[in-house]
């Protein structure tokens, strides 16, 4: 016996075949079956191996730039070697499925831009872009690999990864239209992500009390089990193609 297939609940391959906005919001969990570590799995998750106040606060990096910087090098690199798996590659498909459809993502990663996704909130920045530590505004880029933190090219101030740090604010723009997308959502989907950091998890909620269906795919259960209509355990890799080629087949039917 093969293991068993986690069954697509047909409540929410229904909603999903009719809504006309729906958001995805996406953790690390997506990136997961490319290799790319998440932070807080027990084993595997970056966090297991790593202080976030030693390498993911403007403290840190004002304290020691060259190892914040050198650490988010080895991070460009791992990702640089990965490619979008099958639950990048299904949520690019969602979009052109679905009419009003935006993806909220935490990864800092760029693989669901790499999938095909065009309409992506990066909730917490990218890791591919730089910008001036100082403050000046400037953003550069900067040519890989680059071992050193680079300068500033207007005030020479040092150069930091373009991402959102522990105590920092999300990006206005992000965090403006993240909060729209969902109060006009149908259909939230939360997928690969413990739903453990604010604001990201937030939304979550809002959407609930907005009156949107929250449906979740994950392999473990997460705070979110009270607000999630629908739950799907699983890796987002297996789910999410079958779920948006269930999707697909429902609306043809329909049109
Ligand atoms: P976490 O590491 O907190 O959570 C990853 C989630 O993905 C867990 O709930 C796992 O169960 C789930 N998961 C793992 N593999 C999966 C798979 N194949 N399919 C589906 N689910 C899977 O990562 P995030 O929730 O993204 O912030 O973390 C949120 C933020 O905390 C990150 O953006 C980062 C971190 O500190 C910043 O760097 C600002």
């Amino acid at each position: 016996m093969g293991d068993p297939v986690t069954p697509l609940p047909a409540g929410l391959v229904g909603r999903l075949a009719t809504a006309r906005r729906v958001v995805a919001l996406t953790g690390a969990g997506v990136s997961a079956e490319s290799g790319v570590p998440t932070f807080r799995e027990a084993q595997t998750g970056l966090w297991a191996r790593f202080r976030p106040e030693e390498l993911a606060t403007p403290e840190a990096f004002a304290a020691d730039p060259r190892t914040v910087w050198a650490w988010y090098e080895w991070r460009r690199d791992l990702v640089a070697a990965a490619a979008p798996n099958p639950g990048h590659h299904a949520l690019a498909q969602f979009e052109s499925l679905v009419p009003g459809f935006t993806l909220i993502t935490q990864n800092v990663d760029g693989l669901h831009a790499r999938a095909g996704s065009r309409r992506v909130i990066e909730f917490h920045g990218n890791l591919f872009t730089n910008r001036c530590f100082a403050g000046c505004g400037a953003e550069a880029d900067v040519p890989r690999p680059c071992p050193e933190p680079p300068r500033c090219p207007h005030c020479g101030a040092w150069m930091r990864p373009g991402v959102v740090w522990f105590g920092e604010a999300i990006p206005i723009e992000a965090l403006q239209a993240a909060k729209a997308a969902v109060d006009r959502c149908e259909m939230l989907l939360v997928i690969g992500t413990s739903a453990l950091v604010t604001p990201a998890a937030g939304l979550a909620l809002r959407a609930h009390e907005a009156g949107a269906m929250v449906a979740e795919i994950n392999i473990s259960p997460t705070g979110l089990d009270g607000v999630a209509q629908f739950r799907l355990a699983g890796p987002s890799g297996e789910l999410l193609p079958r779920l948006v080629e269930a999707v697909r087949a429902r609306r043809e039917m329909h049109s």
